[in-house]
């Protein structure tokens, strides 16, 4: 049987590489003993110099010889290593891999040898042209380090290399799953022997079985008529799994995979899930965290999940613009949330060789995902380039070949070009665009299809992006911007309803991200989110997660600081409210006004906000310039029944300083993280969006502090990421701000 375990700790680390030392251990002054994943050069928060980790990084570690070895196959497993890997086992170069995004495989059999064994990694942090997606500027950072899982794997000379599971008649009682397995045989021996699959449920009972004999280096196995199973899907995504055993001449093997039965199609009259037509309300996600990068590991990635399904409550998410972690596509997959996952590039399209690096990008990220029932489109074309007509003819019928149950898609921005995919995904930014006449004055949320088709018919059509670069804006902004950035975000996700040929749009983005000088705000930050970089709502967070039903959660958050001399010339109107309510109630003093959804603005939304303005009060009413300043309520109802109530203080102060981990518990082994947001509250709980002081913490007990330990407050929040350290122990939080009294909670390692 295989064996597989984490070789995350006890790396050498420094930065710089020297060819000549490969084969020993690494030592000097400037040597770090790591643990994976391992970002080479954290960065502060904002203001920095991107050029800091684009060079060359060592990380060595001894691998002991043992003697389970003798006689199998002993690999090294990189889920992810940014940008440029070459692998070395004791001075000899085994392998090398130029994609930061898909894993790889370094075997070190024949190379090892008893006793100790020094296994060194260069990585090359450079933006290496050659490479996708260097070549052109791009706006996001590609921070460099071994930053995903590395394993020791250790099996019998041939082994199952991976499982293709495929799915068929899905929407009959009787399905059917057929099995493709991949046998690895690196040493060429004979490939003989059975193969048994094994099809359980979620929680492991065996439901069938059967065998096959080996047949060469591919085998399918076959399961039909299997009654009474259950589809996935986003409201009970339900997993099976297979595992599939060898037993031959060359030893044993077993390998699993999870898997779902569902259908999904994107088709010119929109997206359907298990035939059921779904509309799309979707975000984007980088892979980044603040001051680390893309190195954070599978606590911080699966909460990502989460939070875009449970507090966000859109139904998809593209991993713009690269394949992500497996555990963030293992969460989707739990949780029902769907995803376009796409290869790497931006904008640029380079060389012919660069093109086959791209091309090698797509099979790598359709191998590693094929099973994922989440993953419902493969995008095969570097978002936002131009035509390539041989190059994309050549990722389309790539993918098309190895997987043939998924549509493929490009992301393009230019209009009318050449439809080589299934799809026609389109970033559609027409909303604010002032360049374009017209535009701006009426309002298009998005065009019609064939506008940016060129075609005369529909096709399955989606957007990708919008908002993003049109309007920025910070957790902290004003309320007047915070409100045009909630306006923006309903009036696509309005016309994107609206449209029966169009399957969804995917709003850019989830949250703030890092990037090059030559994009953002100056400071190393693109402020696109619906979330900062702590994943914090922005009111337009809530332009999302208020299209939920009503029966998952209320949703009731008035656009608004709530105070008389925020907006320009004063007052709070007109006061949107994102609600799934279908009333709400404004009291002020003594008046008070009930008004449903805004249905004049926004016929198609599942739950258009409830928006007061000088037909329900005039800015007299509500207290001119001069007057005091009282107290607010809002009230929402459903089905005339009162379900949600808040105040607004019209005398805010700082009274509670909230400390808000997602998770108390945290496992003491493998760096298990869990982030931890501070809020500032007035007497009511709302957030005080302009209270800046910083705060300090301190962790004591097995844990450790991700990021500085003085933090800012910005808009009235901050966050940072606590991870454990590998020991079990109780862990004490303390967070001070000179304004409260010291706080501090208990969490604990197990
Ligand atoms: C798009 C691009 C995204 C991001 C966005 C900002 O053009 O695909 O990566 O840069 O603009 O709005």
């Amino acid at each position: 049987m295989r064996e597989i375990s984490a070789l995350n700790d006890g790396w050498s680390f420094r930065p710089g590489f020297d060819p000549a030392a490969v084969a020993q251990r690494l030592d000097g002054p400037q040597v770090s003993t790591v643990s994976l994943p391992h970002n080479a050069v954290d960065l502060p928060f904002s203001y920095f110099d991107e050029t800091s980790y684009q060079r060359a990084f060592t990380y060595s570690r001894v691998i002991a010889w043992e003697p389970r070895f003798e006689g199998r196959e002993v690999a090294v497993v990189f889920d992810g290593a940014m940008a440029d890997a070459v692998v070395y086992l004791n001075g000899v170069e085994i392998d090398r891999h130029s994609d930061g995004y898909t894993p790889f495989e370094a075997r070190l059999t024949g190379h090892l040898r008893p006793g100790d064994n020094i296994l060194s990694v260069k990585i090359d942090g450079s933006e290496n042209p050659a490479i996708p997606p260097f070549g052109g500027a791009i706006d996001y950072l590609t921070y460099a380090g071994i930053y995903r899982d590395v394993w020791l794997k250790v099996t019998a000379p041939v082994s199952i290399a991976r499982l293709k599971i495929e799915t068929a008649n899905e929407l009959a009682d009787a399905k059917s799953v057929s099995i493709r397995v991949d046998l690895a045989n690196p040493a060429g021996a004979v490939l003989a022997g059975t193969l048994t699959a094994s099809l359980s449920d979620a929680v492991g009972k065996v439901i069938a079985r059967t065998s096959a004999a080996v047949a060469g280096g591919s085998t399918r196995l076959d399961f039909s008529g299997l009654a009474g199973l259950k589809l996935w899907d986003i409201d009970s995504p339900i997993l099976y799994s297979v595992t599939v055993a060898l037993d031959g001449p060359a030893g044993q093997d077993a390998l699993a995979s999870t898997f779902g039965f569902r259908t999904a199609r994107f088709t010119p009259e929109g997206f359907k899930l298990n035939g059921r037509k779904v509309k799309i309300r979707g975000l984007n996600r980088h892979q980044c965290f603040p001051y680390v990068g893309y190195a954070m590991g599978r606590a911080a990635q699966e909460r990502d999940a989460e939070l875009l399904k449970t507090v966000l409550k859109v139904n998809l998410t593209r991993t713009s613009h690269y394949p992500q972690s497996p555990y963030f596509l293992d969460a989707c997959d739990r949780l029902g949330l769907l995803v376009f996952e796409e290869l790497p590039g931006w904008q640029h399209v380079g060389d012919t060789a660069w093109q086959a690096n791209a091309i090698d990008n797509v099979e790598a990220m359709v191998k590693r995902d094929w099973n994922h029932p989440s993953i419902v489109l493969w995008g095969v074309r570097i978002n936002e380039s131009a035509d390539f007509h041989d190059f994309y003819a050549e990722t389309n019928r790539l993918a098309r070949a190895l997987d043939p149950t998924r549509q493929t898609a490009g992301v393009r921005y230019i209009t009318e070009s050449e439809f080589l995919e299934d799809v026609f995904t389109q970033n559609d930014f027409i909303l604010g665009n002032e360049e374009l006449p017209g535009a701006n004055r009426a309002r298009t949320a998005l065009r019609d299809q064939r506008e940016t088709t060129g075609l005369k018919h529909h096709v399955p059509y989606m957007v990708t992006e919008f908002n993003g670069h049109m309007f920025p804006t910070k957790r902290g902004d004003p309320e007047q911007r915070q409100a045009e950035h909630v306006m923006r975000h309903l009036l696509v996700l309005n016309a994107a309803y609206g449209d029966p040929n169009i399957s969804g749009a995917i709003g850019w983005c989830f949250f703030d991200y890092n990037t090059h000088r030559d994009f953002g705000s100056g400071d190393r930050i693109c402020h696109h989110g619906v979330t900062d970089m702590f994943r914090e709502p922005k009111f337009a967070a809530y332009a999302y997660a208020s299209q939920t039903d009503p029966s998952d959660e209320i949703i009731l958050k008035p656009v608004t600081y709530w105070a008389r001399g925020e907006r320009n010339i004063g007052g709070v109107l007109p006061l949107i409210v994102l609600t799934n309510c279908d009333e709400v109630e404004l009291r002020y003093g003594d008046l008070s006004k009930r008004v449903g959804p805004d249905r004049e603005t926004f016929p198609h939304l599942p739950h258009a906000p409830a928006v007061f303005d000088h037909r329900h009060f005039s800015q007299a009413e509500l207290g001119h310039w001069g007057m005091r300043w009282l107290d607010g309520e809002i009230v929402g109802y459903v089905g005339g029944r009162e379900v949600a109530r808040l105040r607004l203080v019209a005398d805010p102060l700082p009274t509670t300083l909230e400390i808000a981990p997602d998770r108390f518990e945290l496992v003491a082994e493998g760096r298990d993280s869990t982030r931890v947001i501070v809020r500032v509250r007035d007497q009511a709980g709302n957030i005080l969006p302009f209270f800046e002081e910083s705060i300090d913490v301190e962790v004591d007990g097995p844990a450790r502090l991700i990021g500085p330990n003085r933090i800012p407050l910005k808009g009235g929040t901050t966050g940072f990421w606590l991870e454990t350290t590998g020991v079990p122990g109780a862990i004490r939080l303390a967070v001070t701000c000179p304004r409260f009294e010291p706080q501090s909670i208990d969490l604990a390692a197990r």
